[in-house]
């Protein structure tokens, strides 16, 4: 990447999310959780927002749908520090609502400069809100989680040829344990695209 390296983008761009005030979420946020891992990465993880311990640490997935994601990946021999992570939104949502449409619209730049600076090769979206923003980024009709799911969508997203593939998210997997297998299968034919 010229002038700038990966490194020096990233550090640039946490250090606005860090200081944005576009939206009401960070009033009641206790730290920004822009994302985390590695810059180089070809599989990019898209999580809806931070929950109560991605707030307090202000690093992505840590709390319980965190840990049962990272057992996903690594019986599929992924490990987080190969991985990018990151949320649509990069603040906490009050008693862990679901992020409003404005609060979408005014944190995707930072998706999307992130979405640049990494190049992932695939994308794997976590749940009805990051699917349905990156599908409409796509501009692939969504209906439900369960029509898409476990499916690749090939497309560009930033002038970035990506294949997309949404799965359920995991704290829905927590207290269902047909979810759970459902993200096993996904994350399993998702291992077969990569190297
Ligand atoms: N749920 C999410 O969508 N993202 C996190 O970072 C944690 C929980």
């Amino acid at each position: 990447m010229a002038i700038a390296g990966k490194d020096e983008l990233m550090q640039r761009l946490i250090a606005e999310i860090d200081n944005c005030r576009k939206c009401r979420l960070w009033r009641s946020a206790k730290k920004s959780v822009p994302g985390e891992g590695d810059l180089q990465a070809i599989l990019m993880l898209i999580g809806e927002a931070p929950g109560y311990w991605e707030d307090a640490e202000g690093k992505p997935f840590i709390g319980a749908a965190g840990r049962l994601l990272d057992r996903i990946l690594t019986e599929n021999r992924l490990e987080r520090k190969e991985i990018y992570i990151t949320n649509i939104v990069k603040h906490r949502p009050p008693m862990n609502r679901v992020p409003r449409a404005d609060e979408v619209e005014a944190c995707t730049p930072y998706l999307e400069r992130q979405i640049e600076i990494v190049k992932p090769r695939l994308i794997v979206t976590l749940g009805v809100q990051p699917t349905r923003y990156i599908l409409s980024k796509m501009k692939i009709k969504f209906k439900n989680i369960s029509e898409v799911r476990g499916r690749f969508y090939d497309g560009e997203l930033k002038g970035i040829q990506v294949k997309v593939m949404p799965t359920l998210h995991p704290a829905a997997a927590l207290y269902n344990p047909e979810y759970k297998t459902t993200i096993e299968k996904d994350v399993e034919k998702l291992r077969r695209k990569l190297p």
